[in-house]
């Protein structure tokens, strides 16, 4: 399995689990088999509602000698409510409860969006914290924390602007080493890598394969479907792969971390697979040319009519 370099020479492996809309009662399943066919990095936050399933998973994949603790890379999420500093290690301890573990190896703040304390997600505006009233740096103060407390190996955000990542950057004492955004052909996040390149700064690809499993609420009517798209079913044809292969081929070959999600053991296998599919630097600049600068999660749950944070101070475009 090929890894990425980390900013405090950790080695994270490439490709790894996604388990956002992994169904509490499949989670488990789908993270013991995928431990078992050899995906060694597995992707959780708190939001996701499922942490505690796959807490038991990677302990029973433990218990039952198929990998050890430090062999597994285990990312995992602040939540929006828990921005303020002091609100950080307890809820990094309660996600390390649910996963059954003593310390993380990456913690990411989830998104540059704070809510108050208890809103999972907002109802009204008055849920909201103004970013300026507690900014990144704050809310990283106790991220730094959680690595001085030896509860987290790395510590990164998502969904965080090259404006936002370089004024955390500027200011902070353990550096960011990951960013974490969605990415993928339709998105290929130019100019947001190269700022992360400066920086040394890692990028994680979320939803790589279009994230299609979505909820309704989370899509728009006429959202292009990434994995039926007919470039990437014509590469994936010549380099005997399938479109997923070449969507999770096309991310590694650019140097990216990537997070495929999926509950079903044969694509699981597919998934993982993909890490062999070398496609040529002409294939390559073919699925380069798909971008459409086009999010499938534009974050507008964060952005109703009232709310301090709109598409344009979200995401700085
Ligand atoms: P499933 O979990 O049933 O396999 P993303 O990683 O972009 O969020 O995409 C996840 C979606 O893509 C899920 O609907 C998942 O379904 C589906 N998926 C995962 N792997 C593959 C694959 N190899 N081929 C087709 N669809 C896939």
């Amino acid at each position: 399995m090929q890894s990425i370099e980390l900013n405090d020479g950790s080695r994270v492996p490439a490709l790894g689990l996604g388990t956002w809309k992994s169904a509490p009662g499949e989670v488990g399943a789908a993270v013991r088999e995928a431990i078992r066919q050899g995906y060694r990095h597995i992707d959780c936050a708190p939001i996701y509602g499922n942490e505690r399933e796959v807490g038991a998973a990677v302990a029973d994949a433990i218990a039952a000698g198929e990998v050890t603790r430090d062999e597994l890379w285990l990312t995992s999420k602040l939540w929006c409510d828990r921005h303020a500093k002091k609100d950080v290690v307890p809820a990094l301890r309660e996600t390390l409860s649910d996963l059954g573990v003593d310390r993380i190896d990456l913690f990411l703040v989830h998104w540059p969006v704070a809510l108050k304390r208890g809103k999972q997600m907002p109802k009204s505006p008055k849920d909201f914290i103004p970013f300026e009233k507690l900014p990144l740096e704050e809310t990283w103060k106790g991220m730094e924390d959680a690595v001085d407390a030896g509860l987290a190996r790395c510590i990164g955000v998502s969904n965080v602007s090259a404006k936002k990542l370089r004024a955390l950057h500027s200011v902070a004492r353990v550096k960011p080493a990951m960013n974490q955004v969605e990415l993928h052909p339709y998105l290929a996040q130019g100019d947001l890598r190269a700022a992360c390149r400066e920086l040394g700064v890692a990028v994680t690809a979320y939803s790589p394969l279009g994230s299609a499993d979505r909820p309704d609420v989370l899509r728009a009517a006429d959202e292009p479907r990434l994995l039926d798209d007919p470039v990437v079913a014509a590469v994936a044809e010549e380099a005997d792969a399938t479109p997923a292969q070449v969507l999770i081929a096309w991310s590694l070959a650019h140097g990216n971390v990537v997070i495929p999600k999926s509950v079903n053991a044969g694509r699981l296998a597919q998934n993982l697979a993909a890490a062999d599919v070398a496609l040529s630097a002409e294939q390559l600049a073919r699925v380069d040319a798909l971008d459409l600068a086009r999010r499938y999660v534009t974050g507008e749950f964060w952005t109703p009519p009232g709310s301090p944070y709109t598409q344009a101070n979200l995401w700085d475009e």
